[in-house]
């Protein structure tokens, strides 16, 4: 299904890039790994040194990638971005290695997707910055060490459980990104606003990023396909009444809510007893990582909904909620 407040990474989406804060003044929230990084990053500068790999997790929309690219343009140094799925073969992850320079950042998004074999390359990749390569097979088998140039390993993954002990114990740092508050998500729209070139009325943006699920990309988006209706009508500015008439418009209701989440929580109240995710991937025709990624986290974080060991159920929170509905 397309959600219009599917947080995924659409790659066809060009216009996210280009609103890509890079530099960290103009990357809003998540003060705490900002303040961190900002301190490890200096150090590292001091020292002439390479950054201490950095594994990021979070649901999808918060920022990681951006944070990547802050980082690199922060430390100088060129950034090479890949994926896990896209490095299928030994030799794949064995030419990426090689072709990094001094201080570059490397960085692989879903890192938890990587398989076993790949990841055991990857270690001494990470610690010594040397690559082991197996020439031949069978008993004639040789293997020869090669230098990596230094470089910085930046993981990311909406699925900290995910990663294998071994390689998570190879990062130097872990950051937790957090979901976005009410403000800071208004400004990040406010901000994108200027970048549009599109003027948005204080109540519009404060809207918007109420009915965003706490996330930055959810947030741009709806600001985008308002902006839509409001330059339709010829507006100036984005006004109160086209935004909310926009909004209701794409299916989103007052608690950022569409469809999916309604039927959702739903199915929650109905049942007396806790569901399990293969049971609500079933009544609702959805696959079970999308329900987990992207539809869950951002229901749990807000209280509408419990992860038990027995399923998931709903809270005092959601049949309050519906009770008004
Ligand atoms: N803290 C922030 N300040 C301003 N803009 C942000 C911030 N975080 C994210 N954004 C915006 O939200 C969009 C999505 O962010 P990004 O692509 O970095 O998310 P992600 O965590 O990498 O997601 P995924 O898990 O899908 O890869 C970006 O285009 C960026 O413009
Ligand atoms: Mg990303």
């Amino acid at each position: 299904m397309n959600r219009i407040i599917d947080a995924s990474d659409d790659k066809k989406d060009n216009e996210e890039y280009s609103l890509r804060p890079t530099e960290f003044k103009n990357y809003i929230g998540q003060e705490k790994i900002k303040k961190n990084l900002s301190v490890f990053i200096e150090a590292a500068k001091k020292r002439n040194e390479v950054l201490d790999h950095v594994l990021l997790y979070g649901p999808p929309g918060l920022g990681k990638t951006t944070l990547a690219y802050i980082i690199a343009n922060q430390m100088d140094t060129s950034i090479k971005v890949t994926s896990a799925p896209n490095i299928e073969k030994a030799g794949d992850l064995a030419a990426i290695l090689t072709n990094l320079s001094e201080g570059d950042i490397l960085f692989i998004d879903e890192i938890h997707r990587l398989n076993r074999a790949i990841e055991e390359i990857l270690y001494p990749a990470m610690e010594d910055f040397k690559l082991d390569i197996i020439i031949g097979s069978g008993p004639a088998a040789q293997t020869m060490q090669i230098d990596l140039s230094r470089f910085t390993l930046i993981g990311a993954t909406t699925r900290a459980g995910m990663v294998s002990h071994p390689l998570r114990d190879r990062f130097g740092m872990h950051f937790r990104m957090k979901f976005y508050s009410v403000k800071e998500l208004q400004q990040i729209i406010n901000l994108a606003s200027v970048k549009l070139n599109k003027k948005i009325e204080e109540n519009s943006s404060e809207e918007i990023a109420k009915r965003s699920r706490k996330t930055p990309r959810i947030a741009l988006r709806l600001l985008k396909r308002v902006r839509d209706f409001s330059d339709i009508k010829d507006e100036q500015s984005i006004s109160f009444e086209t935004c909310r008439y926009g909004l209701k418009e794409l299916g989103i209701d007052e608690h950022g809510f569409d469809d999916m989440d309604i039927k959702l929580l739903k199915l929650l109240l109905s049942s007396a007893k806790p569901i399990g995710l293969s049971t609500i991937s079933a009544m609702l025709n959805e696959d079970e990582d999308t329900i987990e990624d992207v539809v869950e986290p951002f229901l749990i974080s807000s209280g509408y909904i419990e992860r038990t060991p027995k399923g998931r159920t709903s809270t005092e929170k959601t049949r309050e909620l519906f009770k008004e509905l």
